[in-house]
């Protein structure tokens, strides 16, 4: 099922996640409705917060197509050396900026099936894994930056949302 994404200014995105039960119907309902989600929007991963639910499950789907489901994921490891590397949200839409992380990054976790498996990645899926685990942490890709700099992206996003609910409404009269 698709779901609403929850966006910057709500509460939840900086909430810490609980852990699921393993191999449970909700956790495979919860990782569809991730995927289903995913799939209307133009993003390549998707945290449990970011449709309103705070439980420690995240999906990523690449241009390889490939759907990987992380269930309780945890850090195992990550490279000493860093990379920037521009990014993106969901929960912040039309704002982007450099975040410096781990090259490399290990991780524990179930897929939805409750098989657990161990990832080492590198490139844009050890970006992403990084990116989403953030997010069942509280965490924003934006939290990464100096205040001044989060407080231009936020005012950014702000005057964007405000555009487009401007745009919305022009629709609906017909204009
Ligand atoms: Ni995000």
């Amino acid at each position: 099922m698709v779901r609403d994404v929850v966006l910057l200014g709500s509460d939840i995105l900086e909430k810490t996640s609980n852990p699921v039960e393993v191999s449970s119907d909700e956790t495979r309902r919860l990782v569809e409705d991730l995927f289903d989600t995913l799939e209307t929007c133009p993003g390549i991963g998707l945290a449990g917060p970011q449709i309103g639910v705070l439980k420690r499950v995240f999906v990523i789907k690449l241009d390889d197509g490939v759907r990987r489901a992380f269930v309780n994921p945890q850090i195992t490891g990550t490279s000493p050396e860093t990379v920037q590397y521009e990014e993106g949200c969901l929960s912040i839409p039309d704002v982007w900026c450099n975040v410096v992380r781990p090259v490399r990054v290990s991780v524990f976790a179930y897929d939805e099936n409750g098989k657990p498996f161990n990832l080492d990645a590198d490139g844009i899926l050890a970006r992403c894994i990084q990116h989403e685990y953030d997010h069942l942490e509280g965490r924003l890709f934006i939290d990464h930056t100096a205040s001044e700099e989060r407080e231009r992206l936020v005012r950014r996003f702000e005057k964007k949302q405000l555009l487009r609910s401007k745009s919305r409404r022009g629709k609906r009269h017909g204009s």
